[in-house]
């Protein structure tokens, strides 16, 4: 088969900017021309499009002329207009986690505190509307780069569900650690929301995912989440919380600790926590109860690869695991942490979309399921944990 070319940009070059360009420089399905970088810091993308190929653009318009693909690795309060520009150009916009959200009037004096949830709900799905509504009069696709979807173990239990038409009772699973490195993070108008939005949706994605596949094999359509109820509590904020340096604690408005319970249109379960107080290096799992297997599937850490390490300092220039504060001792060490999150996967799957028009597993209506499941978790956790109805877009 002739390879088709892509021709890629990015808008943002920071953490995710680099997850993506590693994903992309991986890709062997397509040939791939990375034609420049988009980044409100000048230096900074210069600076990546020197390591990592093309130029750096002023303007992102003068990018997305030039592409075919727009990776959007900007803050999250962003992306909704980063897509909406590049899919009214025909571009397919890849939007990393969380697809859209609420986020006030972005202004300075934006106090979460003070909103209505049931506002933030709305706005939120109005965001993903503008976004649905723009990819559908663009020739672009709308991939939501939600990396859960694509590790190897979720995408090994796709293969399971579908084989053996499995029908899952409950999914359970987490995403945690000690705290997110990002600038925006902490800050509500920017990131539109705490652990529940930043972290959360990563399990809670590849768990609506699995029923979506569960319902494609079973009955020839996905099976949706229909209701939620939700706790939030702000642990490194108590009055009492003692603090010995191990956790991050600058979140101003947000909470640093989630619980969510889903039952879906078919009376089935997935429960999923997620915070920011975790220490020993991030735990990223899920597991599925099905009524004839049971997975476990253990994104981060896992048993790849085990080290013992008896003085740290030796260590000093060796990656060994995401977020641990030591790399002294026994270590989960991850020889590749990229892929066994999916994040080549995820690259490689949608350029071949792009290229070939391969369908998407992690598409805007995940994205959309997703985010109307989170917003409405936090009308729930408002109310103290009420059922709150999940509105399908
Ligand atoms: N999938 C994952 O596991 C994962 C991990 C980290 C981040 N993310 C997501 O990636 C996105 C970016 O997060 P990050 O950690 O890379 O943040 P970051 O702070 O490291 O980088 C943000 C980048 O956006 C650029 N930027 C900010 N405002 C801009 C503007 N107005 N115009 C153009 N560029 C602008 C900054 O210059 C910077 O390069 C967020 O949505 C975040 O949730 C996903």
């Amino acid at each position: 088969m002739r390879k088709s070319t892509v021709r890629a940009g990015l808008v943002g070059s920071g953490f995710a900017a680099n997850l993506h360009i590693e994903g992309i420089h991986r890709v062997y399905g397509t040939n791939v021309e990375v034609v420049g970088i988009h980044a409100r810091d000048q230096a900074k993308a210069t600076a990546f499009a020197d390591a990592h190929g093309g130029e750096a653009f002023a303007e992102l318009d003068a990018l997305l002329e030039k592409i075919d693909v727009l990776h959007i690795v900007a803050p999250f309060s962003l992306h909704e207009a980063f897509a909406v520009r590049a899919l009214e150009r025909d571009v397919h916009a890849i939007v990393e986690k969380p697809f859209t959200g609420y986020f006030g009037d972005g202004g300075d004096g934006f106090d979460a505190r003070d909103a209505a949830m049931s506002d933030a709900k709305t706005g939120a799905l109005d965001s993903n509307r503008r976004m649905l509504a723009a990819k559908a009069i663009s020739k672009g696709s709308i991939p939501y780069a939600e990396n859960w979807v694509y590790a190897p173990a979720i995408q090994k239990e796709r293969e399971v569900i579908e084989k053996t038409e499995a029908q899952i009772l409950w999914l359970h699973g987490e995403e945690a650690h000690s705290g997110s490195h990002a600038e925006a993070y902490g800050h509500w108008r920017l990131n539109g929301g705490g652990a529940m939005i930043g972290k959360g949706v990563h399990p809670l994605s590849a768990a609506l995912y699995l029923k979506k596949v569960e319902g494609r094999a079973r009955l020839g359509k996905p099976i949706r989440p229909k209701t939620v109820t939700a706790r939030t509590h702000s642990l490194t904020r108590l009055d009492g919380f003692q603090d010995k340096g191990h956790l991050r604690t600058v979140y101003h408005n947000v909470e640093d600790f989630a619980m969510i319970h889903v039952t879906f249109e078919d009376g089935t379960i997935a429960t999923v926590f997620a915070s920011e107080i975790v220490i020993g290096g991030i735990h990223n799992w899920l597991e599925v109860c099905a009524n004839n297997h049971r997975t476990n599937c253990d994104l981060n850490p896992n048993d790849m690869m085990q080290t013992y390490n008896p003085v740290d300092a030796q260590f000093d220039d060796i990656y060994v695991v995401e977020k641990t504060g030591t790399k002294q001792g026994w270590a989960k060490t991850a020889p590749d942490e990229d892929s066994t999150h999916g994040f080549p996967q995820e690259v490689e799957a949608f350029y071949r979309t792009v290229a070939y028009g391969d369908p998407v597993e992690s598409d805007g209506q995940l994205a959309a399921d997703t985010i109307s499941t989170v917003y409405s978790r936090y009308l729930s956790a408002e109310q103290e944990g009420a059922q709150v109805t999940v509105e399908l877009l």
